[in-house]
Parts: C-alpha cells; structure tokens; sequence
C-alpha cells in the first residue's frame, strides 16, 4: 500500500531548544510505534546523526560521499544516501561538518530555496516511510529555508526556561515570510521540552505558549531527565537505552500525539 509521507521539520533559531533531542526520539518512538521513519540531520553539529550512530561511523560518514551535504550539493537523488540504522523502521540520513558553507555553495544556485525540496522528491513519492523528520540547525537563513520547504509541517521545540521564549516572534516572522515560497507549510505545534514543572517560569512559559493564536502546545511535554544525556553519550535513543526512563514515556506520548495531531 501506498502511504502518504509526512514530512516534519524540527526548527527553532534559539540554539539548545531541544530540536535534535525530540526530532530522534520522537523518530524512534513513532518507529516503534510501527511506523516507517527517515531521518534527516540537516545540521553541521551532526547531533542527530550522533544520537544513533558511534562517533566513529557519524565521523567516517561526514567525510565520505554518502551524506546530506554531498546529495545536496551534487543536487542528487536523497534516496542513494540512505543508511540503515540498528533498529527496526528507522532509517536515516546523515550529515557533513561541510554543511557549514552550504548557503553561500547555494547563493549562485537557481531556484536556491528548493534544492533540498527537489532532493527529496522521490522518497516523498515513492510513499515508503510514513514520517521523514529533518533536524534544522538554530539559524534562519537559505539552509534552514530549504528544509522548510521541503516540508509539510513543523514542530518548534522551546525550552521551558525563563529565556525560552526568546526569539520566538522572530521564528514566527520567518515562518510567515516564507510562506510565500512554501504556502502548503503548516505549524504543527510547539513541543515544550527540559521541563521542571517545579519552577514558576514552566507555568508562566505555558501560559505564555497558551496566548499564543493559531497556535498549537502539544499537551504531552518533556521534563528533564538526565537518562536524555546518558543515552546520548550511548549514540542510542533514550528509550532504545532504558525503556523505563521517565523520557522514554514522555517521548513515546509526544510521539503518539503528533501522529494523532498531523494533518492528514
Ligand atoms: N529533557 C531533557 N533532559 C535533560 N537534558 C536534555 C533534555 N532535552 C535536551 N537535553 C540536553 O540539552 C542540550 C540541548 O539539546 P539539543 O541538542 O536537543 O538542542 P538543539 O535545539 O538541537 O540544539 P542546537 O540549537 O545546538 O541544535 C543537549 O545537551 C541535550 O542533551
Ligand atoms: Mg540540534
């Protein structure tokens, strides 16, 4: 059977927000949730990529042919650089230091916007994988453009910490300026992640979210748990590292919701 993919990218220009961290385990969960899942590291730091596979491979790749900054540039077919991953469903395709200088390799390119779009073309056709998750680096410029509008949806994750909310009218903006180019692109919702529910500024951050108009919080969040850091130096997800945390709960919930709430 033909499904139709769903492609979400993980954005949000305030650095450690949590984009890398809830687009791999999200992907993970909604993988053992039995759905078929692509992920895309579209950021230099390469943490996506590290967050399941060893430094050593992630490393290997980066300088190899076989990766996103490659296809990209070579502006090639994505789905010759696919890599399988340990676990069931879940593949993906990782990234190069290199994608450091892919806007200005990019600035002389026609229609520059859709590269990564035009890339991922025939995955998103063939119907194969019911998710293709992209992890964007905290920046908002052609790079991050490009994943947008590659996508269908976005998911901004926003820490709950008294200056989490900051910069976000700045996405916002950005996310309405290239509706222009991407005018399918829609806001799936905002993921609050490194939650301490004991803290006032957790309460006064949701409240916050909740004002917010045509604007979706997803319910289940994601409270700090430091299974999320062990796992990680693990090059695993933190439910593939111990299905008990408390995390591994959180981001299987989250995953569950997001499938609910895409627009299908
Ligand atoms: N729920 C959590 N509990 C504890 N630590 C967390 C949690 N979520 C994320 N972290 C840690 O916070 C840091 C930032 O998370 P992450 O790398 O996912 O953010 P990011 O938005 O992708 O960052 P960048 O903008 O640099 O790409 C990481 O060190 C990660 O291990
Ligand atoms: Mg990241």
């Amino acid at each position: 059977m033909i499904k139709t993919t769903k492609t979400i990218c993980f954005a949000n220009n305030k650095g450690g927000s949590g984009k890398s961290t809830t687009c791999s385990n999200i992907g993970y969960a909604l993988s053992q949730q039995g759905k078929k899942v692509l992920m895309i590291d579209g950021d230099m730091q390469l943490n996506l990529s590290l967050a399941f596979l060893s430094e050593e491979v992630v490393l290997d790749i980066a300088k190899s042919d076989k990766n996103l900054y490659v296809a990209v540039s070579k502006q090639q077919d994505l789905t010759d650089y696919i890599y399988e991953t340990e676990y069931e469903n879940l593949d993906i395709i990782p990234s190069s230091t290199l994608i450091s200088g892919i806007e200005y390799e990019l600035f002389t390119k026609w229609q520059r916007e859709f590269i990564v779009k035009k890339c991922l073309q025939t995955i998103q056709a063939s119907g194969i994988y019911d998710y293709i998750l992209i992890d964007a680096p905290p920046t908002l410029g052609t790079w991050v453009i490009n994943l947008l509008c590659a996508s269908d949806e976005v998911i901004i994750p926003v820490e709950a910490s008294p200056w989490g909310l900051f910069g976000l009218a700045n996405m916002f903006e950005f996310l309405q300026a290239i509706r222009e180019m991407a005018p399918n692109l829609m806001l799936l919702g905002i993921a609050m992640t490194k939650v301490n529910t004991n803290k006032k500024y957790f309460k006064q951050t949701q409240e916050s979210l909740y004002l917010l108009e045509d604007t979706h919080v997803f319910e289940n969040y994601i409270r700090i748990d430091s299974m999320i850091e062990w796992a990680q130096e693990n090059s695993k997800p933190v439910g593939a590292y111990k299905k008990s945390a408390r995390s591994a709960h959180e981001y299987a919930a989250l995953a569950k919701e997001v499938d609910q709430y895409v627009h299908k």
